[in-house]
């Protein structure tokens, strides 16, 4: 099935919503096949997200992602990246439909409790970023 990358953000562990947004990510059908907590540096966000570089909000970006631990992990589903975004909502809280997990926990466009890999290719780098082959479960033989 197919993968996507997600990270449950710095804001997501401080409001202690780690089991809930995990339960709605299971209960959305999602396999969670590796996951970890990291502290970011600033050098490993801006590496992340490196495509952002030249963005006015990178330097927010950054400084967010880096502030406490975060959660990555790899899900697995049929269609994983476009039904994780669609379970997560639009990046900016108040435009995110009624029910998604931005809308309902989430308190503005720079801290949006999750990310959502938004490509397949994308998902399988992202991966990478944080995960070796063998800390992905169902790689293992
Ligand atoms: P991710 O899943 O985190 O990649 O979010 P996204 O794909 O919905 O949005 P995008 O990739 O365009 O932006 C990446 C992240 O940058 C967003 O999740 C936000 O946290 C942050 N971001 C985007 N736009 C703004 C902005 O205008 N201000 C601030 N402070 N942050 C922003
Ligand atoms: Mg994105």
């Amino acid at each position: 099935a197919e993968r996507t990358l997600t990270i449950l953000k710095p804001d997501c562990v401080k409001k202690n919503l780690i089991g809930e947004v995990t339960r709605r990510i299971q209960e959305a059908g999602f396999k969670i096949v590796a996951m970890k907590m990291v502290r970011l540096t600033s050098d490993t966000a801006g590496g992340f997200y490196a495509v952002h570089r030249e963005r006015p909000f990178f330097g927010e970006l950054v400084e967010f992602m880096s502030s406490g631990p975060c959660v990555p992990m790899v899900l697995e589903k049929e269609n994983a990246v476009a039904d994780f975004r669609t379970l997560i909502g639009a990046t900016n809280p108040a435009e995110a439909d009624e029910g998604t997990i931005r809308a309902d926990f989430a308190d503005s466009v720079g801290e949006n409790i999750v990310h959502g890999s938004d490509s397949v290719e994308n998902g399988k780098i992202e991966s990478a970023y944080f995960f070796s082959e063998s800390e992905v479960v169902a790689n293992k033989a």
